[in-house]
């Protein structure tokens, strides 16, 4: 009853602050400076009050997911992913809700992301950052129940069907998004160094500062092995136009670089100080949706690799290795368990 009656008097309260910012303030000012990831403007709510947002609550194909292993089946057509090589000059930007890393807007070469399940060109458009206060916490996706201690997420959009990121963001097949998992160690990433160089410059929201020469296939783990899946932008509108790539090896962060982004701040210069760490979305269900690989556990060493066979694979069984001592987070024929 009582409990009844405070969440009651909480959503009064909550609906009279909106619609006297909605009412008195830019309404689309005020929704974007209005959510966040704790308490009551936290991702429990981003779908009830804007009509807009409202697959952010009964979106069935939501992101991020826990990636089961027991869930996955093995696609022998889901080839490499490309990403071009050449370095691009952009700006990195504290949102508040993310540090993000924009593609500039001038006329260089666009860098393309293709191949993998992607049947179209995908541009990159932006970098978005996700990590935690503590090393427990911080990624979005997680890996048979593990989280890492942060995640970063390189996005691209379909610019043979569309024009610009912000129109792809919600149509069909507009965006890619190919996910690389964090993991504490002892020498940093020279690519992520020449973004985490610049964070003491965006510590308040929206700073920003250029940044030049940025490779983004050179912040991508070595590795062609990827799992798979249709889901969304795990922000609002929450939108379900994304096919995830989440590549099964982490890149490495250093305790330095972590302490770094744990000093950003969520508010203006002029805001009381409230760190932007833990912006992260907690895991939404999978649904029914498949979760494909690549990686082929049923493979032997040595066997050749044109035996594959022509049809996915149901349940083929195997274990998340244990990432604080290996390189792949999920990987090796030698760990395939049948059932
Ligand atoms: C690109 O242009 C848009 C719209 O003019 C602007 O908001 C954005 O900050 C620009 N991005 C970069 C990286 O310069
Ligand atoms: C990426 O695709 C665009 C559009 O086709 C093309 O102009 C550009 O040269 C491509 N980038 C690279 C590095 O090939
Ligand atoms: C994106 O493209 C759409 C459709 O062409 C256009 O209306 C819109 O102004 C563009 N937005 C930006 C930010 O350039
Ligand atoms: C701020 O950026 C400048 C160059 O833009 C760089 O020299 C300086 O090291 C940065 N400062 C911090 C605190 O990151």
């Amino acid at each position: 009853m009582v409990l009844i009656q405070l969440s009651t008097y909480l959503l009064v309260f909550l609906l009279t602050l909106l619609h006297s910012s909605v009412l008195y303030g830019q309404p689309k000012k005020s929704w974007d400076g209005w959510w966040n990831y704790q308490g009551i403007s936290g991702p429990d709510w981003w779908g009830r009050f804007n009509p807009n947002w409202n697959l952010c609550f009964k979106g069935a194909r939501q992101s991020p997911i826990n990636l089961d292993p027991k869930k996955l089946l093995f696609d022998p057509n889901l080839g490499q992913i490309y990403v071009d090589t050449h370095r691009i000059d952009g700006k990195m930007i504290n949102t508040g809700h993310s540090i993000i890393f924009q593609a500039g807007n001038d006329s260089h070469v666009a860098v393309n992301i293709t191949g993998g399940p992607l049947s179209y060109r995908y541009r990159f458009h932006e970098i978005h950052i996700h990590y935690g206060m503590k090393d427990d916490k911080g990624s979005e996706h997680a890996i048979n129940g593990y989280v890492f201690p942060a995640e970063i997420q390189v996005f691209g959009y379909n610019s043979q069907l569309y024009s610009n990121f912000s129109e792809a963001s919600y149509k069909a097949q507009g965006i890619a998004a190919i996910s690389l998992l964090l993991q504490l160690g002892d020498s940093s990433h020279p690519e992520l160094r020449r973004l985490t160089e610049q964070i003491g410059n965006i510590t308040f929201r929206g700073d920003e500062v250029d940044v030049k020469q940025v490779s983004i296939a050179g912040l991508l783990p070595k590795t062609n092995y990827y799992i798979t899946y249709d889901g969304s932008i795990t922000i609002p509108a929450c939108f379900e136009t994304v096919t995830w790539l989440v590549l099964n090896k982490p890149i490495y962060v250093t305790k330095q670089q972590l302490h770094a982004l744990r000093n950003l701040m969520q508010g203006y210069k002029s805001d009381p100080p409230e760190p932007l760490g833990d912006n992260f979305r907690p895991v939404r269900p999978l649904n029914d949706r498949p979760l494909r690989t690549n990686i082929d556990f049923n493979l032997k060493e040595g066997d050749d690799k044109s035996n594959c066979r022509p049809s996915m694979f149901k349940e083929v069984y195997y274990k998340a290795k244990m990432w604080t001592s290996e390189e792949n987070i999920l990987s090796s024929p030698n760990d395939v368990n049948f059932n």
